[in-house]
């Protein structure tokens, strides 16, 4: 088969890494790819979002199967444009890729579907939003954009200003564009956070191993969110009650919901998850695998991917046995001083041939004149398995220290939190 993957960062890495091992795959295209992708796959220099020119690629490679990884072409519809063309392509539809696209849509669904989650009211009007937060009259209160903002359009406000501020920079000033001028005012949980990736076909869901992420930049949870900084897998509070309570509260009445909505969701689906003492409730849905979260999901995977992600176009995601190492893996995210605000980019990366036992994700590189330097905010995601996480852990950081790029930071506590 030939396979052609849309994106270039970490996840794409770890994707097309994990397809390159299936007997059935003889050649893989990634656009646009990256510095690392590049070892493995032919990249070609398309725009993740540019769906006229992926249907175009994907005809003239006459690839078997597009796997789409991100949310932005997945919501502006390039699965759809692919099929209309009779190419297989792998993730869900614009009408179902709604659930990330818009947290207005997907909190509807989750009221109308008594699926558990906090509860919210949606606002275009700032001045109504902030009436009602001070009628809450609870902080921290939370604010999100609507839309799709790069894992940035959340605030966590701790009082009235901050909120009053977030509301509106979002709504008024258009912080984020489109995406902030409605926005979803929500009440603040507390628990530990996990994430969930779950293969489905629109009838059948089968939830991937766990994994918990670390979205805030530095260590203990301080600084501003990020993309993610790094993750571990399996999450230690995450056990078979979770599990069983998670499918049958969230991950069903989710797929029964979209499809009974005329949306049947076809892809990965993401559940942020939040265990509550009021019990797990959603945080988040997103509409493809999650980054840094394939990283430590898919190194994990015994099962061939192709297989399932056939399985999953095919509608027969019920025929195929999905199996997991015993194992635990974690990945350090590398990047580049400044992120998530501002960053510099074109800085020589050195150490990468230095590492063994460990694979290097690379989420924002590029060759220039045969060396690998940095191109975006996060750089390299580190990943080692191991028996358990501590094992891991130890594994990636050995690797960390010895790779290095002119202003390099990163978490020196992924996988430490003892929950
Ligand atoms: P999201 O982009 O929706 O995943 O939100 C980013 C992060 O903000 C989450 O991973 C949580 O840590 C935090 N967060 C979002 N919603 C809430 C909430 N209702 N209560 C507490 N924390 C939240
Ligand atoms: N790591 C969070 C995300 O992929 O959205």
């Amino acid at each position: 088969m030939k396979i052609l993957v849309v994106g270039g960062g970490g996840r794409e890495h770890a994707i097309v890494w994990k397809i390159a091992q299936s007997p059935k795959v003889e050649k893989i295209y990634c656009a646009p790819g990256n510095g690392g992708i590049a070892e493995t796959a032919e990249c070609v220099n398309v725009a993740a979002t540019d769906i006229d020119g992926m249907v175009a690629l994907a005809k003239e490679k006459a690839v078997d199967l597009v796997m789409v990884a991100p949310d932005d072409p997945l919501a502006m519809g390039m699965v759809d444009a692919l099929e209309k063309e009779g190419i297989r392509a792998f993730g869900p539809r614009a009408n179902a890729a709604i659930i990330e696209g818009s947290k207005a849509f997907s909190k509807e669904l989750m009221k109308k579907y008594n699926i558990p989650t906090a509860k919210y009211e949606v606002f275009d009007d700032s001045a109504k939003a902030v009436a009602y937060i001070k009628e809450q009259g609870k902080f921290p209160a939370v604010i999100k954009a609507d839309g799709l903002a790069l894992g940035k359009g959340v605030i966590i406000a701790q009082d009235l200003g901050e909120a009053e501020q977030a509301v509106h920079e979002m709504i008024d000033e258009g912080k984020f564009g489109k995406s902030g001028s409605r926005v979803v005012i929500e009440e603040f949980l507390t628990g530990p956070e996990v994430s969930v990736l779950a293969f489905t076909d629109g009838k059948t869901v089968k939830p991937m191993v766990s994994a918990q992420d670390h979205k805030r930049a530095y260590d203990n949870d301080k600084g501003l969110n990020t993309g993610g900084m790094g993750t571990f897998s399996p999450s230690r509070l995450y056990d078979e009650a979770k599990q069983k309570e998670c499918m049958e509260n969230i991950f069903l009445p989710t797929i029964k919901a979209m499809t009974a909505e005329g949306r049947p969701f076809k892809g990965v689906l993401y559940f942020g998850l939040m265990m509550t003492a009021d019990g797990v409730k959603v945080i988040e849905y997103n509409c493809r695998f999650g980054d840094p979260e394939t990283q430590v999901v898919l190194p994990r995977l015994k099962t061939d991917l192709v297989d399932i992600m056939e399985a999953v176009i095919d509608e027969k995601l019920d025929e195929i046995e999905i199996e997991w190492e015993d194992n635990a893996a974690v990945c350090v995210v590398m990047a580049s001083g400044g992120y998530p605000v501002s960053y510099k980019k074109g800085y020589e990366i050195t150490g990468l041939d230095s590492v063994d036992g460990v694979t290097v994700f690379h989420a924002g590189t590029a060759v220039k004149d045969g060396k690998i330097v940095t191109s975006g905010g996060r750089v390299l995601g580190v990943t080692a398995l191991g028996a358990n996480i501590d094992e891991a852990r130890d594994k990636a950081y050995a690797a960390v220290d010895k790779i290095s790029f002119k202003d390099e930071f990163h978490r020196s506590d992924i996988g430490i939190k003892k929950y």
